[in-house]
């Protein structure tokens, strides 16, 4: 009996090493000191043999289960341990996925025009001008000869904050507030957001506008038409036409509007140019003496020219955009193709 004892003993260390499953384990469990396990059923016939031997044979016998018992309990418990180390460790990577791409960031197609037309005035020697958006009645009007009752103020569909504050219907008041701090000569270009109450396809409530004012003794409406007529070579090509159309504006004498020949039927008429084949560009004129006493200059002997252009508009006409609101969408299937 002793034999068979040590037999069991060795056969289930041996078991239980070859344990890969839980399973497995249950079954050694079960095939030694289950309820007909050998080990069991050796107890049982424990009362066969002489009572003398029975004692020494018993206590082995109780010593075996009980190391088959904690065995069963190691064996379970490194298995386990086992699992959630690999669980832990395991990394769900798929190196043959590509990488995800991180999309670039773009400028604005209003910012880049703005940026592209500011740079043409600086290379000849303008300076950068900014001012406030929320401005008062007197720089956005008065100053620049549009008195209270002028009818000129009909046509900037003006948004009042008070009788006094607005906001900025044009950025011409930049010009007022350069010219009341700095003396001539002066070159100045201005970018900037400008508020109209208006809105369809061509106009948006805000808008980006570009102000430029040339100051000095001895400016001619001939420096006017070179700049303007290079700026325009510059931003469209040196193969469009440009006219210069007598027009009004209360600041300017003699005033003109700038046109240049339809981008799109190249003069010959079109749904965009209404048939003239011409597009307007821009406004400009000779800055008129009363905004240079405005600002305390000498109109006697100070000479000066002033323009002004919408940036949507140059923008529109030269990536051949039809709707304005396109630009405040902010779509990136649009904005992405600049
Ligand atoms: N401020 C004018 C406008 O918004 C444009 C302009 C600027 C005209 C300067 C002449 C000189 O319509």
């Amino acid at each position: 009996m002793e034999e068979a004892l040590t037999t069991i003993r060795q056969e289930s260390i041996l078991d239980l090493r070859n344990a890969a499953s839980e399973a497995d384990i249950y079954q050694v469990k079960s095939k030694y000191i289950g309820r007909s396990g050998s080990l069991t059923q050796l107890i049982k016939n424990l009362i066969t043999i002489p009572a003398e031997q029975r004692a020494v044979v018993g206590k082995l016998a109780n010593e075996i289960k009980k190391s088959i018992e904690a065995g069963v309990e190691d064996a379970l418990k490194c298995l386990r341990e086992n699992k959630k180390q690999q669980a832990m460790g395991r990394v769900d990577i798929d190196l043959t996925l590509p990488g995800r791409c991180q999309s670039l960031g773009r400028r604005h197609p209003i910012t880049q025009v703005t940026d592209e037309i500011v740079s043409v005035f600086t290379e000849l020697g303008f300076q950068m001008a900014e001012g406030p958006e929320i401005e008062l009645d007197f720089f956005n009007f008065e100053a620049l000869n549009i008195p209270k009752d002028h009818p000129a103020r009909d046509m900037h569909d003006t948004f009042y904050i008070s009788a006094e504050v607005l906001l900025r219907t044009h950025t011409s008041p930049v010009q007022i507030r350069t010219m009341q701090q700095t003396k001539p000569p002066l070159r100045i270009i201005c970018p900037g957001k400008v508020y109209r109450c208006d809105s369809d396809v061509s106009h948006t409530p805000m808008f980006h506008q570009i102000e430029g004012l040339m100051v000095d003794n001895d400016i001619s409406f001939g420096d006017l038409k070179g700049i303007l007529t290079l700026f325009l070579h510059r931003i469209f090509s040196e193969k469009t036409s440009i006219r210069f159309r007598p027009s009004f504006f209360p600041f300017t004498e003699p005033s003109a509007e700038v046109d240049i020949q339809c981008v799109i039927c190249r003069g010959k008429g079109c749904r965009v140019c209404k048939g003239t084949g011409w597009l307007e560009i821009l406004g400009c004129g000779m800055v008129q003496p009363a905004v240079f006493r405005n600002v305390g200059y000498d109109p006697e002997t100070t000479t000066g020219f002033a323009f002004g252009l919408g940036v949507e508009r140059v923008a529109m006409l030269k990536y051949g955009i039809n709707d304005i609101r396109l630009f405040f969408e902010n779509d990136l299937r649009f904005l992405s193709q600049f």
